[in-house]
């Protein structure tokens, strides 16, 4: 049986050693855009131990954030994708991946003309905690007994808050390949939270990493081999999106799924996903008396509110839901019904946005809406309707 701690300690002495040299037992082949590696050192892309490419889905000037960087090669993707406008920062937990990567970062920032990369050194389940930081208050106070131990971790509860090493809110998106599936079982829900705690609220996070058809035994999780390997640690397809949905993220899709297993140990199967999921449903809900359809082509859907929507039906939302719907990934599903007199928003009232209710085109248009109108002629393309 492997105890948490030295789940942790095995993925470092395995990661430090994959620094190093390459282990071939660490790759699943991953095809990355070719114009974007040209600039990039080789020992980068040798060393490469991710599942897929999360940085296929940034736009320019972003600020990214990569969890698990290892030497560094999402991130000089990324650097590359985001542009002179963009920043990325990686964090990773061992020394040795950082020392790969933070020696190439003034190389490929020569080769494009701008630096925007940054390492940092963290543990993802704690991106809160600088561990360099950390790391020089223990040289200064060390830790030599219990009374030192504890204050030790009072040092550590300061620096979170005083000198985070990722500040909360100010992420666009958060990318990671092949890393989360590392993370001992019971930091896995920390994990998903500190994601949402460091985006901003808008962003989102394009997560690749393998995930399992069944759910892994305990006797697999406790083989250091296969968690370290990237196998036992993996959740389930269903899993994964759950533990998106449960730290409060919307929107949640698959954007790619392998059809053939990387692996299948003990006839298990494990895949890459590459999965998306937005931070910013939160907040306050108020009356502007918008509407929506869902255009189908499901007979209904049910968003991550709980808002359950008959295809064709026009439906109340409040201008919070109205506006989600209005973005990434929704906007294709729905039309969108101003009310013909805007209630600003300084006088709208609450709105429950626990149930759903559909919305009378009269509450749109106003009870005393009696017009009659010629044929619109700017109703069809052709400029004539029938
Ligand atoms: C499978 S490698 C993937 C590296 C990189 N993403 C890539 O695409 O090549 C896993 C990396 O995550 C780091 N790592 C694993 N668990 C971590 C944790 N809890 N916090 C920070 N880094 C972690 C390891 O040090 C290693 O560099």
């Amino acid at each position: 049986m492997i105890e948490s701690q030295s789940k942790e300690s095995i993925v470092r002495h395995r990661y430090a050693a994959g620094a190093k040299e390459r282990s071939d037992k660490l790759c699943c082949p991953v095809d990355y855009e070719s114009e974007y590696l040209e600039v990039i050192p080789r020992e980068v892309i040798e060393r490469d131990y991710g599942c897929g490419d999360p940085s296929r889905y940034l736009v320019q000037g972003e600020t990214v954030l990569d969890l698990g960087s290892g030497t560094g090669k999402i991130c000089f993707i990324a650097a590359q994708v985001v542009g002179p406008n963009g920043k990325v920062v990686g964090v990773d937990m061992t020394d040795e991946m950082l020392e790969v990567a933070r020696r190439n970062a003034p190389i490929v920032a020569q080769r494009i003309g701008y630096a925007n990369v940054e390492f940092r050194k963290g543990r993802i389940q704690d991106l809160a905690l600088d561990l360099e930081m950390l790391d020089q208050e223990l040289k200064k106070e060390p830790i030599t007994d219990v009374a030192s131990f504890l204050r030790a971790d009072e040092l550590a509860g300061e620096l979170r808050v005083k000198h985070p090493l990722i500040i909360s809110g100010s992420i666009d998106v958060v990318v990671s390949s092949c890393v989360l599936n590392l993370v001992e079982p019971k930091s896995k829900p920390q994990l998903f939270d500190e994601i949402f705690r460091v985006l901003r609220k808008g962003g989102r996070a394009v997560i690749s990493d393998i995930v399992s058809d069944e759910a892994v035994p305990e006797q697999m999780q406790n083989d250091p081999e296969l968690w370290s390997g990237c196998i036992s640690g993996a959740l389930t397809e269903g899993g994964f999106l759950a533990a998106f949905e449960n730290a409060g993220f919307y929107g949640i899709q698959i954007l790619k799924r392998d059809v053939n297993p990387w692996r299948t140990v003990r006839g298990i199967e494990f895949r890459s996903v590459t999965v998306e999921a937005f931070k910013g449903k939160q907040g306050e809900c108020f009356e502007r008396n918008q509407a929506i359809i869902y255009r189908g082509p499901f007979k209904e859907v049910l968003d991550d509110d709980n808002h359950r929507m008959e295809r064709g039906k026009r439906y109340a939302v409040c201008g919070k839901t109205y506006n989600l719907y209005k973005k990434a990934p929704y906007r294709e599903f729905f039309e969108f019904i101003d009310p013909i007199v805007d209630v600003p928003l300084a006088e709208a009232k609450p709105f429950n946005c626990s149930r759903t209710s559909l919305r009378h085109p009269k509450e749109t248009k106003g009870q005393d809406y009696n017009t009659t109108t010629e044929p619109n002629n700017k109703c069809c393309d052709g400029g004539s309707c029938c």
